[in-house]
């Protein structure tokens, strides 16, 4: 795949695979594997926020939980700044890379420890990975705290004393404590209301600003804040990347039925370009059981008899717009 803006990657994610096994029986015997994340390949410039698609199951958060470590990949590479590969990394070397490498989920309550205050969560992670005392700690909690637009006196609480908008800064800030390069962001706003929503994404767009260079994978099922903030969009489908472009070439002209398909799901405003509209039929394959050739063919309705023998290759197919269908090869 080329480079983007002729930029070193902050990232360069090759033939990635997270395959879980399938275990049954008393022996715990392993029968089958599901294939989350079936050869990916991806390219993530720094700076740049990239928005990561498809329906639920197709392997968006193992791709954010790979590169931040919280899954152990069954192949591939994750290079970083075109030297390091961040799988290769073990002991004290993983540890110092992996601060710059954070992620904020769906429910904050996964990363905040409910029996202690803000204030108390948040230094001691500034003590423990940034070597800060105590002082210097607290001062940075109320800094950070500001930073997320929460009133610094708001650290003495816990957190499930706040709305869940300000929890989902709290865990915003304790995100960006340890002054990450990249941000996973997975689904980090979908179970907000919308004007909440709005606010957050305005966070996350300001403080990308502010901190430099910071690079965003920005995971969500929800179009039409993904084309908001994105740079570029990644559409995946069980486990592979079906369609990759800038979002405004994505969202004007889809080349992967699959992603005609996702965008004409999305209501029509009036005045907005009517798109092919092409209806998804039935459900999702299991990731357990992939069918053969293009992994997409069971639902496509343009699939021929080639689809279903030979996998289609994710191929450029105008500058920096990649599409992985025979159609469009
Ligand atoms: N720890 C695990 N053990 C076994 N299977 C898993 C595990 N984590 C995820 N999976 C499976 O891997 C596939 C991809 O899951 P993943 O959570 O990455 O999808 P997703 O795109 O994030 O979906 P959603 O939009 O619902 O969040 C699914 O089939 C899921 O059931
Ligand atoms: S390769 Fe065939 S089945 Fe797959 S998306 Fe293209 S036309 Fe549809
Ligand atoms: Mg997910």
């Amino acid at each position: 795949m080329s480079e983007m803006n002729n930029q070193v990657p902050i990232l360069k994610i090759e033939d990635l695979k997270v395959y879980f096994p399938i275990k049954k029986g008393l022996m715990r015997r392993t029968v089958g594997h599901v294939r989350a994340v079936d050869g990916v390949d991806l390219q993530i410039a720094p700076g740049e926020t990239l928005g990561l698609v498809g329906e639920s199951g197709c392997g968006k958060t193992t791709i954010g939980r790979a590169i931040v470590r919280l899954n152990e990949p069954t192949n591939g590479r994750i290079i970083y700044n075109d030297s390091t590969d961040l799988l290769k990394l073990e002991g004290e070397e993983l540890r110092q890379i992996r601060k710059k490498f954070q992620i904020v989920f769906q429910d904050p309550y996964s990363s905040l420890n409910p029996r202690k205050t803000v204030k108390r969560l948040i230094s001691e992670v500034l003590m423990v990975q940034m070597g800060m005392n105590q002082n210097e700690a607290y001062e940075e909690v109320k800094h950070l705290m500001n930073e997320v637009g929460l009133n610094a006196v708001y650290a003495e609480r816990y957190p499930h004393e706040f709305s869940g908008g300000q929890r989902q800064r709290v865990a915003i800030a304790k995100a960006i404590a340890l002054q990450p390069e990249f941000l996973v962001c997975d689904e980090a706003v979908s179970a907000l209301d919308v004007s909440i929503q709005s606010q957050i994404i305005n966070l996350l767009m300001d403080l990308k600003e502010q901190h430099g260079n910071m690079t965003y994978l920005f995971i969500s099922h929800a179009l039409n804040v993904v084309e908001h903030i994105s740079d570029r969009v990644a559409v995946m489908y069980l486990g592979k990347i079906m369609e990759l472009a800038k979002t405004e070439e994505l969202f004007d002209n889809p080349a992967h039925p699959y992603t005609k398909a996702l965008l004409s799901a999305i209501p029509i405003i009036s005045g907005m370009k009517q798109k092919e509209r092409i209806v998804l039929q039935g459900e999702v394959p299991s990731a357990a059981n992939v069918p053969s050739g293009c992994r997409f063919h069971v639902r496509c309705p343009y699939a021929t008899e080639r689809c279903s023998q030979e996998e289609p290759q994710l191929k450029e197919i105008a500058p920096g717009h990649f599409c992985a269908c025979h159609l469009t090869e």
